[in-house]
């Protein structure tokens, strides 16, 4: 019988310390939600002593996650350690997940410690930890580049105060599959009490490796594997989930394991994730980029019409592919948009749907069909308006050297109109809410794509605003694409409002 390797998603930490992709506490319990129905094992939340939001996201999503394990980041230090305990304490199912570094790189340059004193430090945090939680994991950090006499040490010690998870981590993407089985391999030899532990990899990319990485070091005796979402995480990024979970299933010849995902889910996560970062997945990522089941030449379609296997090493329904592409139309009904919305995976309050159907009809009006992905686009737009506070009412935009626009927002009771120049209508629009809204922003980032196919396709503008040291995200979607950016600035501009103390209309 296969064995069981655990998938440890890191989305919400390792991931979404990538630029570009943090997320707001509600953000990440959306995503942590889909996490859970896809079937990971363990849901790594965040690094709670990073600020009060962090924790209370953690705490979140501690809290609302139904089966699979929760999992909070502390450094190798008592502060950190209690701060990450007390954030899963709602926890059904908690992990702390403690660090140090073991290299001598990491000791000489950033710890300043000798080898004695990491030892010392990695038994204290593992036993205070194990005291305030149930399930710990230790993990060496920068494994792959330790010396691995050191590395049975350290593991020595985690696993004698306590530690039920060893992770040995590759932090600089730097080993190759033949070393990382090796480094498993000897070390899980050389520890005493080395079968009462699961043993862990977490790779990051920078060598494009992660995945091969992680699979070798399973063969070399880990049984969980850290991984994230389409991949995202610190740099080139980490082992990418559903590269990792596919390769496994399609190759089960090679790779003998089982794990709990729902293959049919990795496409709406991957897609989920990209609406609520922003972050466009690359068009010829394997599973889950546009193009990972599109056959262009001639020959190949020849070949997949006569049988699919001439070109297909799996189905795109396998891995959720058609499931997002399911249509709503304008006469689907209140009814059929719950429905919709809940088998993918949103469960929303009586007002929350009265506002979406709303929407959602206005967007049936101008696009006959409404696609899975139009509808996450709409849902986590619902998000936006719980930071309304000037919603945009009217926007009229011509010319273009200069633009002119005149633009009507709504506070409450009242309105408030302006016009301005600018660059072009999007840079003109903003211009004029600058001008009601008393406050002026940077705009240091602005992507804007199509949700689905058609020339009728809703418009995603994403962007990124610093409003002086404080940076915000903002999204917006309408099937008019200069209307969605400037809902996505004003969005933007709305979290500052709200969010940010020092905020003062005099700022002009
Ligand atoms: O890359 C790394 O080493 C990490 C650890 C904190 C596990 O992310
Ligand atoms: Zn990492």
């Amino acid at each position: 019988m296969a064995e069981r390797v655990e998938i440890f998603d890191t989305t919400l930490r390792d991931g979404e310390q990538s630029p570009g992709a943090s997320m707001d506490e509600h953000e990440k319990l959306q995503m942590a939600k889909q996490l859970d129905r896809l079937g990971v094992d363990i849901i790594e939340a965040g690094f709670p002593i990073a600020s009060n939001q962090e924790f209370e996201a953690v705490r979140k999503v501690a809290k609302h996650v139904e089966n699979s394990r929760v999992a909070a980041l502390a450094r190798a230090l008592p502060a950190d350690i209690e701060r990450a305990a007390a954030a899963l304490e709602p926890a059904r199912r908690p992990v702390l997940h403690t660090f140090i570094a073991t290299s001598d790189i990491h000791l000489e340059h950033k710890l300043r410690m000798t080898r004695q004193e990491v030892l010392d430090n990695a038994a204290k945090a593992v036993a205070l930890a194990k005291n305030l939680v149930g399930r710990v994991e230790f993990s060496a950090e920068d494994a792959t580049r330790s010396d691995w006499g050191f590395l049975v040490e350290v593991t020595k010690v985690a696993i004698e105060a306590g530690a039920d998870v060893i992770n040995l981590p590759d932090t600089v993407g730097y080993t190759t599959p033949g070393e990382i089985r090796g480094m498993f391999e000897h070390v899980i030899a050389n520890v005493p009490g080395s079968d009462k532990v699961i043993f862990s990899s977490h790779n990051h990319n920078d060598l494009g490796l992660a995945v091969a990485n992680a699979l070798a070091a399973v063969q070399g005796g880990a049984r969980q594997i850290e991984c994230t979402v389409s991949g995202i995480g610190e740099r080139a990024g980490n082992t990418s989930l559903e590269e990792v979970v596919m390769a496994m299933r399609t190759r089960q010849d090679v790779y003998d394991y089982d794990c709990g995902i729902d293959s049919l889910e990795l496409v709406p996560s991957s897609s989920l994730l990209s609406k609520i970062t922003g972050l466009t997945v690359p068009y010829n990522k394997p599973i889950v980029g546009r193009n990972a089941f599109a056959h262009e030449s001639g020959i190949h379609q020849h070949g997949m019409i006569a049988n699919r296997q001439t070109y297909e090493i799996m189905t795109p329904e396998s891995v959720g592919r058609s499931r997002s592409e399911l249509v709503l139309g304008k006469h689907s009904g209140r009814a059929g948009l719950a429905n919709r919305s809940e088998e993918l995976g949103y469960k929303l309050s009586e007002p929350e749907l009265k506002t979406l159907y709303e929407k959602f009809i206005d967007l049936a009006d101008k696009k006959k069909e409404v696609y899975d992905d139009d509808l996450r686009m709409l849902i986590v737009a619902l998000h936006n308006e719980s930071f309304e506070i000037y919603h945009l009412k009217d926007l009229r935009t011509s010319g273009n050297d200069p633009a002119m626009a005149l633009v009507s927002l709504r506070k409450g009771e009242e309105t408030f109109t302006d016009t301005a120049i600018g660059d072009g209508p999007v840079h003109a629009a903003c211009n004029a809410i600058e001008r009601i809204v008393g406050v002026s922003g940077r705009l240091e980032r602005f992507d804007i794509r199509a949700t689905t196919p058609g020339k009728d396709a809703l418009g995603e503008a994403y962007v990124t605003v610093a409003f002086g040291e404080k940076t915000y995200k903002g999204n917006g979607a309408s099937t008019d694409i200069i209307q969605a950016a400037v809902s996505a600035y004003l969005n933007a501009m709305n979290k500052y409002i709200a969010l940010s103390d020092s905020f003062s209309p005099e700022q002009v």
